[in-house]
Formats: structure tokens, C-alpha cells, sequence
């Protein structure tokens, strides 16, 4: 079987990586990839980004599954026109991935169906939205309705530092046209899960929780980035959180699926807050996360082709996925400087001795070197019989790995 994975991130890599472990899968393509993949076993880059390349690809070289690492292109319909021309695709269609692609829409579903999460009120007028924050009381959070590549929520602390935000999502427009509408919703104290999970429009299996670490700095200061570090399990949900996560929140996405008609056959990923409340959906991915997926496939113990092959055949009831008996833990090296400007093509130096798996993020191949080429360049993940374990372990191993300019948190599996 030939394989097609879009994306080119470390939760790419890590797919590719899993599916390779599939003895019938014969050959994996991943468009465009990156230097990670390009080592992988099985593996080839291609240098194709858009749907409609992509599409031809798949038809000249008898594609046999396409499955999709990250959101742009869900949101865009690549599932939608995959189908049409009879190809074989692993991903919600473009309508169900309203659920990521607009704030608005996935809040008015969440409350449709009696789902937990923040009040909030939405705004398409600048002045309507000014008057609002002058009643608030804050912090509030802001978001673009649409996607602004993890930059579209702002934790307002006061009501200057809303304006300022309204102003350009709104008006300055910063994010072309994404910000355009918005909402303000009400600030949830707690602590963040991700519950990456796989549906088929019937059956939603959650996979094992995470916990990912996004602000830039030790002690979790500073801007968010797309993650810094990850642990899974996450210690801090318990059987009562995953009783109560069922009940309101997955349950009830299950109905909405199937009552609003959506074709969702793919990775649905539940970003929760944990509160003295109760359990809170902050918000649905259609996809999985990143470096979550680093973390979670290598705990995953069940062949994921298999799980993935059920999936579109709608049979996702007859299956139970299995986790190895351990724990995860995943430090990010960044670029320093990152989520800001940062400056890249640096050789990165890869002892061969690691005790853990490399997952390659913002680093090409060039000749046999691996060279820096982005923000995130790379995932590191270990394993251990307890959290610490692993945690020690990745920190251990993390010095064989050098490159200039390398950056990471001392804190992740500590940090709350
Ligand atoms: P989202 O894309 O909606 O998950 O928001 C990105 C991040 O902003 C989340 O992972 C949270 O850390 C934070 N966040 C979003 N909504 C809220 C909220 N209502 N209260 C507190 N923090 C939030
Ligand atoms: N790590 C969070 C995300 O992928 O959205």
C-alpha cells in the first residue's frame, strides 16, 4: 500500500513514522515534509502544497490513503475534493471542520448541544464590540473567528489591552480578514488537557490525554507558541475529569455529528479546562496536535492504519486501542527567539546513542546534514515508567543533540 501524509511539521513526522510500522504499508509520501521525514524508513518528500497537485499526485501514483496532519487544508476542502474524484482521504470535509475554521461557529455548536465552555458574545461591529468591553469584567479572552495561525486569542488583562486587540483584529485587519469578526469570552480558571481523540461519525474514541506547555518560557511566561513540550498521560486528569469529559462533552459531539449531518471520518482533538467548576470545552482541533502527537503515538501500542482502516469503513465500535504501560514525555527545541524572529540554517548534531525518538520539525535535509529551518526544529521523546522517569530521561538525552542557537524549557512534566 502506498501512503500520502500532507503536512511538513513534527506531528507529520511522527505520523509517518507510525504508519511505517504497518508491514503492508510499502511506501509513504509526505508532501511536502521535512528533513525528519526525508530519513524516515519508507519515506519520500514531494514537493507538492496545493489541492489541486496534491490530487493529481495521488491519482498518477495510485494512492491508497491520504491523511492530513494539519488544519489549513481540511478547512479548504482538500477532503471535499479528494472525494469527488474517488480517492481515498482520512479527515473531516471542509463543513465539519467549521468546527476549527470559525470560533463562532464551533461556540454556537457547543451550545447547541448543552456543551460546558466559556460565555461569550460575538462581533461583527467595531463599535458594538467597544461599547461591550466597557461592561466587562476582565481578564476577557478576545478571538479572531477565523484561523490566524495561533495568534487569534488574546487574555485581555484590563480594558485598554482589549481595545488595543479589537482594534486590530478589527480594524487594522491583521490577521486579512480572519478578525474581522469576533468573540469576547468570559476568562475559565483552571488547567488545560488535550484529549486528542479519532471519530467516525458514529463513534469517538479519545486516545490518552496530554498536557502541552505553550508559553515560551520556564514557569509558563511569556507568549504562546504551537507548544513547547508535552506529557501524556496528563496527571491531572483523573478518572473523575475523563467521567465528566464523557458525559458533556464527548457524548454530546456525538450527537451534534451526526444531528448537523457532518462527514467526519478523522482526528478531533478537545482542548479542556479543568476547573474548580467542572470540566470546559476551551475548544475543538480537527485534527491532532502538535507536539501532542509526538507524545501520544509513541504511546500508542495499536497499529494505526488498522484503527484509521476502521475508521473509514465505519466500524470504529469493534475497536479498542491499546497503550503501552508507560508514560511520555516531549521537549520541544526551538530556534531562539522563536515564536519572535529568529535566525535558522544552523547544523543540528545528532548523537546516535539517543535513548528516545527524534521527530523532526523546521529542519531540511541538505547532503546527509540536517540544517535548521524553522521556529520548532525538532521534538524529543522518552519514555519511562513514571512521569519522572521519562522526564529525567529526555533531559538526559536531550544534551546529545546540539545545533547553534538551540533552544528549550528546563520545565516541562513540572510546570502547571
Ligand atoms: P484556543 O485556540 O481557543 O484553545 O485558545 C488558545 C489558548 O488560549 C488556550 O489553549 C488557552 O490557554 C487560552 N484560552 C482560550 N480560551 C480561554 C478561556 N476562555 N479562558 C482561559 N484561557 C483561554
Ligand atoms: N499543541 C496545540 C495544538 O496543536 O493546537
Amino acid at each position: 500500500m502506498k501512503v500520502l501524509i500532507v503536512g511538513s511539521g513534527g506531528r507529520e513526522h511522527a505520523i509517518a513514522w507510525k504508519l511505517g510500522k504497518n508491514k503492508n504499508i510499502e511506501k509513504i509520501y509526505c508532501a511536502p515534509g521535512n528533513g525528519g521525514t526525508a530519513l524516515e524508513e519508507k519515506c519520500e518528500n514531494i514537493n507538492k502544497t496545493s489541492i489541486e497537485d496534491l490530487v493529481g499526485f495521488a491519482k498518477e501514483n495510485k494512492i491508497d490513503l491520504t491523511v492530513v496532519g494539519p488544519e489549513v487544508p481540511l478547512i479548504e476542502g482538500i477532503v471535499d475534493q479528494f472525494k469527488k474524484e474517488g480517492l481515498k482521504i482520512f479527515g473531516p470535509d471542509s463543513k465539519a471542520a467549521l468546527l476549527e475554521g470559525s470560533k463562532i461557529y464551533s461556540k454556537k455548536f457547543m451550545n447547541k448541544y448543552g456543551i460546558p465552555t466559556a460565555k461569550y458574545e460575538e462581533f461583527e461591529d467595531y463599535d458594538k464590540a467597544y461599547n461591550y468591553l466597557k461592561t466587562c469584567e476582565y481578564p476577557v479572552v478576545i478571538k479572531a473567528d477565523g484561523l490566524a495561525a495561533g495568534k487569534g486569542v488574546v487574555i485581555c488583562k484590563d480594558y485598554d489591552e482589549g481595545v488595543s486587540t479589537i482594534k486590530s483584529f478589527m480594524i487594522e485587519d491583521i490577521f486579512k480578514g480572519s478578525g474581522k469578526k469576533i468573540i469576547v469570552e468570559e476568562f475559565l480558571e483552571g488547567v488545560e488537557a488535550s484529549i486528542l481523540s479519532i471519530t467516525d461519525g458514529n463513534t469517538i474514541i479519545p486516545f490518552i490525554s496530554a498536557k502541552d506547555h505553550k508559553q515560551i518560557l520556564d514557569g509558563s511566561r511569556g507568549p504562546n507558541t504551537g507548544g513547547m513540550g508535552v506529557i501524556a498521560p496528563n496527571p491531572y486528569v483523573t478518572e473523575e475529569v475523563l467521567k465528566q469529559f464523557d458525559k458533556s462533552i464527548l457524548k454530546p459531539t456525538l450527537q451534534g455529528i451526526k444531528e448537523e449531518h457532518m462527514d467526519y471520518k478523522g482526528f478531533i482533538f478537545f482542548g479542556i479546562m479543568i476547573t474548580a467548576k467542572g470540566v470546559y470545552l476551551l475548544e475543538y482541533n480537527v485534527r491532532m496536535g502538535d507536539p501532542e502527537t509526538q507524545a501520544v503515538l509513541t504511546l500508542m501500542q495499536s497499529d494505526l492504519y488498522e484503527i484509521m482502516e476502521s475508521t473509514l469503513k465505519g466500524e470504529l465500535i469493534n475497536e479498542k486501542v491499546l497503550w503501552k504501560n508507560k508514560k511520555a514525555c516531549a521537549v520541544v527545541m526551538a530556534s531562539s527567539g522563536y515564536p519572535g524572529s529568529y535566525s535558522k540554517g544552523f547544523k543540528i548534531g545528532l548523537d546516535e546513542n539517543i535513548e528516545g525518538k527524534v521527530f523532526i520539525a523546521g529542519a531540511e535535509l541538505k547532503g546527509s546534514e540536517l540544517i535548521t529551518s524553522g521556529g520548532r526544529v525538532l521534538t524529543l521523546v522518552t519514555l519511562g515508567e513514571t512521569i519522572e522517569d521519562a522526564r529525567k530521561s529526555c533531559y538526559e538525552e536531550i544534551n546529545k543533540i546540539k545545533f547553534e542557537n538551540r533552544y528549550y524549557r528546563r520545565d516541562i512534566g513540572i510546570a502547571k
